[in-house]
């Protein structure tokens, strides 16, 4: 057995078989071609073990960062195991623009395409240009952004290829003619800056996160929990009429995204603490380890937060993170 405490930013102390470290496409080759159970995992940032699992997890390490350019666009590549922060900031300090809303956002670049990560009104999406990765035969494929039908933290990897391909690099595509995307409220002052740069939005997003939300170094977790619910207009008017204070992101089809943290905050869960795991107190959509917790503490909290904001909401939120059982993924319903 081999202890994953390191490698999951929870810090829940859970087993597997064994782990093996990635750093080429052949030992993502030959990690495809294991007939035993397995899974791969970038920084361990999205993911809940509730228990020790029956098989083999692989971590991916290859690292580096290629940037080529022509006369509109900057064509980055980056390998699985390059840490998605530092990709961002490699690109500010060359003041490169276009990935800075999403500094600090824990976790691989082989990890981003999966939940297509996202923040600060940017997402994964916007700024990918191909994934590369091996099918279950040993094939290395590359898939067009177009073909992995990226949604709100979702995408082909987490749906239909769930286990039928592994990340091994990913491919932006930045233009040179750069855009600060400063929509979201607490970048708004921004707007009055002259001679605003990609650096300016890069350090002001870093003090809005670390005000935030807890550092896994010192408070084990896995971001936000759950995703913010997306809703009809008929729904959204009533809860409006309900709570007018209440914010919400206007979506495409005529769709409201809530924020779940905001329901949670207003079902006064935040610091509700059940064995180890505790709602985090400045940002209620976080559920962190306060250093002893175990994973049904988590699963107890999170099944808590879903079934009182379902009371009061009357809308069922689902977990953003995933969560591996002793033989796979499963769903918080499931446990
Ligand atoms: N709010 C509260 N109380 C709380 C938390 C939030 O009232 O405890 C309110 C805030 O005041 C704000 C609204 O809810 O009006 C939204 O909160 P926030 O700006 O913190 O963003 P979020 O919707 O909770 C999402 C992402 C984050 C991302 C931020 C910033 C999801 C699931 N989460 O959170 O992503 O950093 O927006 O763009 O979409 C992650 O995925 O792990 C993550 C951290």
């Amino acid at each position: 057995m081999k202890n994953l405490k390191q490698f999951n930013t929870f810090n829940l102390d859970v087993n597997c078989q064994e782990i093996v470290f990635l750093n080429s496409d052949e030992d993502y080759i030959n990690f495809q071609k294991t007939s035993s159970p397995k899974i791969l995992i970038g920084g361990g940032s999205d993911i809940l073990f509730t228990c020790d699992y029956h098989g083999i997890v692989g971590i991916t390490q290859n690292k580096g960062i290629e940037i080529a350019e022509d006369d509109s666009v900057y064509k980055v590549k980056a390998e699985a195991g390059t840490k998605w922060h530092e990709l961002v900031e490699n690109l500010v300090n060359r003041g490169i623009g276009g990935a800075e809303n999403l500094a600090l956002i824990p976790g691989t670049c082989g990890a981003a395409p999966i939940q297509n990560i996202g923040a600060y009104g940017l997402e994964f999406d916007n700024l990918c240009d191909y994934v590369n990765v091996v099918d279950k035969n040993g094939n290395k494929i590359k898939l067009k952004a177009s073909d992995c039908n990226f949604g709100y933290r979702t995408s082909n990897f987490k749906t239909l290829w769930i286990d039928n391909y592994i990340i091994t690099s990913i491919g932006l595509k930045l233009s040179k003619k750069w855009v600060p995307l400063l929509d979201y409220s607490p970048l708004n002052n921004l707007k009055k800056i002259p001679n605003l740069t990609p650096k300016l939005i890069f350090d002001e997003i870093i003090k809005l996160r670390m005000n935030k939300l807890p550092d896994p170094k010192y408070l084990g977790n896995a971001g936000s929990f759950f995703k913010n619910p997306v809703v009809s207009y008929e729904q959204f008017c009533k809860l409006r009429t309900q709570y007018n204070d209440m914010p919400y992101y206007e979506q495409p089809h005529n769709q409201f995204k809530i924020p779940a943290g905001w329901m949670i905050d207003r079902c006064n869960l935040k610091g509700v603490t059940i064995g180890g795991a505790q709602v985090y107190e400045h940002q209620a959509l976080v559920i962190v380890n306060k250093g002893n917790a175990i994973p049904s503490d988590i699963i107890k909290l999170a099944k808590h937060i879903t079934k009182t904001v379902e009371q009061k909401f009357n809308i069922r939120i689902e977990p953003e993170i995933r969560i591996y059982g002793s033989n796979g993924e499963v769903t918080l319903e499931q446990l």
